[in-house]
């Protein structure tokens, strides 16, 4: 049974989609600390209300050293396997990567490689795609570029504001996040370069 870290800093929709999946036993993990760099964010509220081990890291006003330090020594004391940025809106440096590797996921509001970054459904707007939606990654050294792992499309209305099609696009993340997370906590995946691929014998 694989131990889940989940970073958040805000709402914590996503969390959540991942807590209700590890809850109903069809991802077979625990969910060892849910970490908020925001003391505000609603998600730790909501890991609090399910008695889950919430805590806040600040990282406001504080060298990235320190920051990420005391996040590590967390996570690592709570025997982490699998870390998962859920809404956690701070670039990890490559440092800190390291010391997971291939042990961290992302979960990013656009079809990677279009629009990484901040703002992912309104640079899909201002862009004018057709077709936009979200995608769960490996996090490596780079800002929203690791592995794929999953992705859903979502098509891009006429009628759409940033917050309808982010709406839209967030059911789906809501879908694939917990999804790969199983696959992840049951070992079902093999990464060939950039490639994520599910194992042969693996139903
Ligand atoms: C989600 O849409 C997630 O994809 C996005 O922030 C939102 C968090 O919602 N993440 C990023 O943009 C990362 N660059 P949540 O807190 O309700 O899960």
């Amino acid at each position: 049974m694989k131990n889940l870290g989940i970073l958040i800093s805000g709402r914590g929709s996503n969390f959540e989609a991942i807590a209700r999946n590890v809850a109903s036993g069809k991802i077979p993990a625990r969910i060892v600390a849910v970490i908020s760099n925001r003391a505000e964010a609603r998600g730790l509220e909501l890991a609090r209300e399910m008695g889950l081990n919430a805590r806040f890291i600040p990282s406001k006003g504080r060298p990235r050293d320190d920051f990420e330090g005391e996040l590590r020594e967390t996570l690592e004391t709570l025997q982490t396997d699998l870390i998962c940025l859920a809404g956690f809106m701070r670039v990890l440096s490559p440092e800190f990567v390291k010391q997971f590797p291939n042990r961290i996921l992302n979960i990013h509001p656009s079809l990677l490689p279009a629009f990484p970054g901040m703002d992912a459904q309104k640079q899909a707007l201002e862009h004018g795609v057709k077709m936009t939606g979200c995608t769960v990654h490996l996090v490596n050294e780079g800002v929203d570029s690791g592995p794929i792992v999953l992705q859903a499309a979502v098509p891009v209305l006429d009628e759409d504001t940033v917050e309808t099609l982010s709406a839209r696009i967030l059911e789906q993340e809501h879908r694939i996040y917990p999804e790969a997370v199983r696959l992840l906590a049951e070992d079902r995946i093999q990464i060939d370069g950039r490639r994520v691929l599910l194992k042969k014998d693996s139903i």
